[in-house]
């Protein structure tokens, strides 16, 4: 039985091909330097996709692929019907709000908040119960505020050195994210073995 694995373009996608390479799911194919999308292991029956990162949930969701490799950002912004099968541990970084130092909220109107997250924005602020206006972008979001554009960002931290050297810094922490193996809901009922078997190898080599 064919198992189809879509991985992310770049270095998160990279990482996770070693460490199923390292448990015998190698895709010499996909080791060179070439642009092609699909690898083929045919002795082991395995097919690697490779895909934009923000597109890993949706071949997963719709069964084009059987499992995944995706970070929990975006994860939580597409909101895929799949189920999140291991957390791998590596590629950790979290969502917060962060605003110019020193930043006082005006709590009398609508809060003006820049992120490429727009989904996870709403969700947080829907629970605070607190009026936003959303201004999308799809990118150096941490220019937002140094400019009018916004109040405050919503995006990833990692190390903290973009925040600081644009003289933002966090004032609310939103959620902790890493990498993320997810599963098609079907695939997981039909072809439960194998895809038990790669949870295994992955939980061992990431602990
Ligand atoms: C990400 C994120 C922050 C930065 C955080 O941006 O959006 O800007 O990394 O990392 P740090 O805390 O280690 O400084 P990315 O480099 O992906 O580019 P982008 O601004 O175009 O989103």
């Amino acid at each position: 039985m064919e198992i189809r694995i879509a991985l992310p373009k770049g270095r998160l996608g990279m990482k996770a091909y070693g460490i199923l390479k390292n448990n015998g799911y190698e895709c010499l194919e996909l080791e060179g330097d070439s642009r092609k999308l699909v690898f083929h292991n045919t002795e082991k029956n395995i097919t690697y996709f490779m895909v934009k990162p923000s597109d890993v949930p949706t071949y997963v969701a719709r069964g084009a692929a059987d499992i995944g490799i995706v970070g929990k950002d975006t994860l939580l912004e597409e909101n895929a019907d799949v189920y999140e099968l291991l957390d791998l541990g590596f590629g950790k970084c979290k969502f917060a709000i962060a605003a110019p130092n020193g930043y006082v909220e005006d709590e009398s109107r609508p809060l003006i908040v820049a992120t490429k997250y727009v989904n996870v924005a709403k969700n947080y602020y829907e629970k605070k119960e607190r009026k936003i206006d959303i201004v999308k972008l799809n990118g150096s979001v941490e220019l937002g505020p140094l400019v009018d554009l916004s109040d405050v960002i919503l995006d990833i931290v990692e190390t903290g050195s973009t925040l600081k050297e644009n003289n933002l810094s966090v004032i609310e922490d939103v959620a902790d994210i890493s990498a993320r193996l997810i599963g098609n809901k079907s695939s997981y009922k039909f072809k439960r073995k194998k895809i038990d078997d790669i949870v295994l190898a992955l939980e061992k080599s990431t602990k």
